[in-house]
């Protein structure tokens, strides 16, 4: 905030605190207006850059206080209203308020001072953000389920913003369309299963052509309960599964036997199959692009043999091997390695293999680069990233590196090492709107000798 003298009000925090005065500098990582007032840094919910704004501080801490919106003085440009009317409670969304297009300046402004900050690196060139469809993007989801009495009885959403409530979803409008018009009438449905109170969680899978739901359950469904689940699954044309325990034990009940969730990948000519609780990109227009980005950056050549570490069920493994001689995909999952060699198998790719190994394990990350010869990489690692399995690259490593990352934080300190302990340059980098509307940042970046 330009250091503008406003009344501070009265001192302390809470509901009835006094409200204040802030200009907005910039948006901090969980999508929070960030201001400086009189020398010490707020964070305040809801607020945009730019805005000039009325704000209560909540919670004082020695080195910040966190503050809430109480009223807008000077709009920014690009603030819009939020489509949802659970947003600003519902912690799926935190940018609704905020245009599209400038969300995504804004993830690309993270990315870069991610880069500086943590890794002291800066791009040659910067790739346009890949953008797509910003609403019914999201084919996966955990949604929380309660039985509430005071709040009049079952709930289904995600957990509230900084809390673990639940917010009763009656909508949501980043979830497949398919998925989302079911929300009324799920709670319906759980709301007469006899073990209503045990049910903590439902998950939603999407392939291009169906729809799956996965009830966990702590109790055995009664006859009743089950002929219900499966009267839902076939009045609403949805799959429906039963999780007792952990992933292993999904079992699918309506149909019994029904063939596999799929996603295509047409520009490869791959057809990736998974089960309703398997890691797949949560949004399939994106994934598709990305991909496709990923591996022209790669650019394999039909003669080159690439290593796709953290590699899940093929979705670059399989793409890759449509333009290398070789591929060789690494995952610690067991299911994904089983799935993604059955993926190969099913696409009649016979010049990929699988490996399982945990690649955050010294001696199993060694082990695997020993073993290993290939001319160029591709990593695709959780949010902790990649220096365990990085930091073990051979002297004589890939000449180019494709990192696919959903953390910039992280991505931006493997770059530090790349670039200055591994002699890379970062030629290319840029963001991917993977999760609109969320503070998700997903990237892209190349590396190379
Ligand atoms: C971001 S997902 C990417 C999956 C895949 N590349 C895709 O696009 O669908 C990260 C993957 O890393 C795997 N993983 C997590 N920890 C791992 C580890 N320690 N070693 C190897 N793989 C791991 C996860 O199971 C998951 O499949």
């Amino acid at each position: 905030m330009s250091r503008k003298r406003f009344p501070r009000g009265a001192p302390g925090a809470g509901p009835d605190a006094e409200p204040q005065l802030a200009r907005i500098d910039t948006l901090n990582d969980d999508g929070r207006g960030v201001a400086r007032v009189d020398g010490k840094v707020s964070f305040i919910d809801g607020a945009l850059p730019g805005e000039l704004v009325r704000y209560r501080v909540l919670k004082g801490k020695r080195n910040f206080d966190q503050g809430e919106l109480v009223e807008i003085l000077e709009a920014s440009p690009h603030r819009v209203a939020p489509a949802c009317e659970h947003f600003g409670v519902c912690g799926g969304c935190s940018l609704q308020h905020l245009e599209a297009t400038a969300q995504i300046a804004e993830k690309e402004r993270i990315l870069r001072d991610k880069l500086r900050q943590f890794g002291g690196v800066e791009p040659e060139h910067w790739l346009p953000a890949l953008t797509g469809p910003v609403w019914g993007y999201r084919r996966s989801a955990r949604l929380g389920v309660r039985n509430v009495p005071k709040k009049g009885g079952i709930i289904i959403g995600f957990r509230e913003r900084r809390s673990s409530y639940l917010t009763p979803l009656y909508a949501c409008h980043t979830l497949d369309a398919r998925a989302a018009r079911l929300l009324p009438a799920l709670v319906g449905l759980i709301t007469g299963l006899s073990c209503r109170d045990r049910i903590p969680q439902l998950e939603v899978a999407c392939g291009d052509d169906e729809v799956a739901l996965v009830f966990r359950h702590l109790e055995a469904f009664t006859a009743t309960d089950l002929a219900r689940l499966s009267d839902f699954g076939r009045e609403h044309g949805v799959r429906v599964y039963l999780q007792p325990r952990g992933p292993e034990s999904v079992t699918a009940l309506e149909p019994s036997d029904p063939s596999p969730l799929s996603y295509h990948l047409p520009e490869f000519e791959v057809a990736i199959h998974f089960r309703p609780t398997d890691f797949i990109q949560v949004n399939a227009g994106i994934n598709r692009r990305m991909v496709a980005q990923a591996v022209a950056l790669l650019d394999p050549r039909p003669g080159e043999t690439v290593v796709d570490l953290f590699c899940g069920l093929g979705n670059f493994t399989l793409p890759l091997a449509r333009r290398a001689a070789r591929v060789t995909g690494v995952e610690a999952e067991r299911r994904l390695v089983l799935g993604a060699r059955d993926n190969a198998a099913r696409n009649g790719i016979v010049n990929a293999e699988f490996r399982q190994a945990d690649l955050y394990d010294e001696a199993q990350a060694r082990d695997f680069w020993a073993g290993a010869s290939f001319d160029k990489l591709l990593i695709d690692p959780p949010r902790s990233g990649a220096m365990e399995v990085l930091k073990l690259l051979p002297g004589d490593g890939p000449r180019r590196l494709v990192y696919v990352s959903c953390n910039p934080a992280t991505l931006a300190r493997d770059a530090e090492y790349l670039v200055n302990s591994h002699g890379y340059r970062l030629t290319r980098a840029g963001v991917m709107d993977m999760f609109p509307h969320t503070n998700h940042v997903e990237s892209i970046a190349v590396f190379e000798c």
